[in-house]
C-alpha cells in the first residue's frame, strides 16, 4: 500500500520545524522563509497574544481537563463566544475544539435522514467527512457555480429541509466562493446556507471580518464556522449562528460534546488576537500590501494564479511528482513549502500552494518571487 502511494509520488513525511520569527522556520539546522504558514497576520509570534497565553497559564493552569458540558467551560469560553458573535455580526457563538470538528459538528448534527445537502465540488475534506457522517442525501454543484447550483436546487431541493455549504475562500485555490449569489438563491429557495470562512476571516472586509463582510452580507448566513488557527495565530474553532441552533449543538453535537475543552492558552491568545485585529485595521492593511506585492511580482513573471484573490496563491503544476519536483528545487533554495497533492486536491492539479503573511520583508518577497520564476521557468510553467 505504501509502496504503491511512493510509485504514484504521492508519498508525505513529516518535515519538523522551529518557529523562528513570523515568516521565518528552522529545519534540519538551516533557516527557511515560510511559504506556507497560514498565520496570515502573523500573530503567533505577535508579543500581546503570547503574553495573554502566558497569564492565562498562570491564571488557570495548562488544561481544562474534562469536556465542555462537565467541568471544561472556563470562564474564557464565555467572553471569547460573545466577541466572536459580535466581531462577525451573530447572535451567538460556540467553540468547538478546531474547525474540522466544528464542521463534523454542523453537518453531521443538524441536515438528518430526508434532508438535502449542496455542496460546492472543491469543498474541504472537513466538510466531504462531515457528509459522510450526515445521513442527508448529498448533491455536489460544480466549483463557483450559482447557476449549477441553481438547476440542481429546482431538481432535488425539498423546502425546509435543504442545505447549501461552501467555504468562502477554498482552501487550496485561494478563490472566493460568489456569496452574494448563493445568498440570493437562499432568499428565493429558502435552503439553510453554511459557510466556513476559514481563510476569510480577519483579512476579507472593509473591518476585515471576512468574505461576509467583503459582499456586505455581514452575519447572513444562516450557520457560520470560522477558525483561530489560521488569521488568529492561535488554535480551535467557533460556530456562529442563533440562539436554537447553538442550544442544539450544545445538546447533539457529538465532536463538542465528547472531547476535552481547549486549553486556557490557546483561548487567551485567540481572545487578545481577536481583540487586536478588531481595533486596529493596520494589521489587515499590511498583510494586503504584501498580497499585492507577490501576487503582482509572480503575475508579471507569468504565472497564471488562476481565480486567487487573497493570502492563498496556487502554482498548479500538474502531475504529482512534477509538484514534488519543483517544491525541492525551492527547499534547496531556503523557502519552505509543500507540494499539495491528491486527495487534497483533484488528480491532474497537484500544485505548490503559496501564502503571504503579514511579517513577510520586502526583500525576503522578493527573493521568493526571484527563486519561484527561476523554479516555474524550469518546470516550462511560465516562458
Ligand atoms: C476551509 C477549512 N475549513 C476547516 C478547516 C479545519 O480547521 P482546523 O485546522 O481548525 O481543524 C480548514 C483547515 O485546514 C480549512 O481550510
Amino acid at each position: 500500500m505504501l509502496d504503491e502511494i511512493r510509485g504514484q509520488g504521492n508519498y508525505r513525511s513529516i518535515r519538523y520545524v522551529r518557529p523562528l520569527c513570523p515568516a521565518t522556520v528552522v529545519h534540519g539546522g538551516k533557516e527557511y522563509l515560510n511559504l506556507c504558514s497560514n498565520s496570515y497576520l502573523s500573530l503567533h509570534l505577535h508579543p500581546t497574544v503570547m503574553a495573554a497565553a502566558r497569564s492565562a497559564v498562570g491564571d488557570y493552569g495548562t488544561g481544562t481537563c474534562s469536556s465542555r458540558s462537565v467541568s471544561g467551560s472556563i470562564d474564557l469560553y464565555e467572553r471569547l463566544e460573545a466577541s466572536a458573535a459580535r466581531y462577525k455580526g451573530y447572535r451567538k457563538g460556540l467553540i468547538f475544539p478546531t474547525g474540522y470538528m466544528a464542521n463534523i459538528g454542523i453537518v453531521s448534527t443538524i441536515p438528518g435522514r430526508g434532508d438535502v445537502i449542496f455542496s460546492d465540488e472543491l469543498n474541504h475534506s472537513s466538510l466531504i467527512d462531515a457528509m459522510r457522517l450526515s445521513h442527508a442525501k448529498k448533491v455536489i454543484y460544480r466549483h463557483r457555480d450559482p447557476e449549477d447550483l441553481e438547476r440542481k436546487l429546482k431538481k432535488h431541493a425539498i423546502p425546509e429541509r435543504s442545505f447549501v455549504i461552501t467555504e468562502s475562500i477554498f482552501s487550496m485555490d485561494g478563490d472566493m466562493a460568489p456569496l452574494a449569489d448563493i445568498m440570493e438563491l437562499r432568499d428565493r429557495y429558502g435552503f439553510c446556507a453554511i459557510v466556513d470562512d476559514a481563510h476569510g476571516t480577519g483579512i476579507f472586509g472593509r473591518k476585515g471580518s471576512g468574505v461576509e463582510e467583503h459582499w456586505g452580507l455581514k452575519g447572513k448566513a444562516d450557520i457560520h464556522m470560522a477558525t483561530f488557527g489560521k488569521a488568529m495565530g492561535s488554535f480551535g474553532a467557533f460556530v456562529l449562528s442563533d440562539a436554537v441552533v447553538i442550544e442544539y449543538l450544545i445538546n447533539r453535537a457529538r465532536t463538542f460534546m465528547y472531547t476535552t475543552a481547549l486549553p486556557p492558552a490557546a483561548l487567551a491568545a485567540s481572545q487578545a488576537a481577536l481583540d487586536l485585529v478588531a481595533g486596529d485595521l493596520s494589521f489587515k492593511e499590511e498583510l494586503w500590501r504584501n498580497i499585492d506585492y507577490m501576487r503582482s511580482g509572480l503575475l508579471s513573471a507569468g504565472f497564471d494564479l488562476k481565480q486567487s484573490v487573497g493570502p492563498i496563491v496556487p502554482i498548479v503544476v500538474g502531475k504529482d511528482a512534477d509538484a514534488v519536483k519543483m517544491q525541492k528545487m525551492l527547499m534547496k533554495k531556503g523557502f519552505f513549502l509543500q507540494a499539495i497533492r491528491p486527495p487534497t486536491v483533484p488528480t491532474g492539479t497537484s500544485r505548490l500552494r503559496l501564502t503571504v503573511v503579514r511579517g513577510f520583508s520586502r526583500e525576503q518577497m522578493d527573493k521568493a518571487i526571484e527563486a519561484i520564476t527561476a523554479a516555474g521557468r524550469k518546470m516550462k510553467l511560465i516562458p
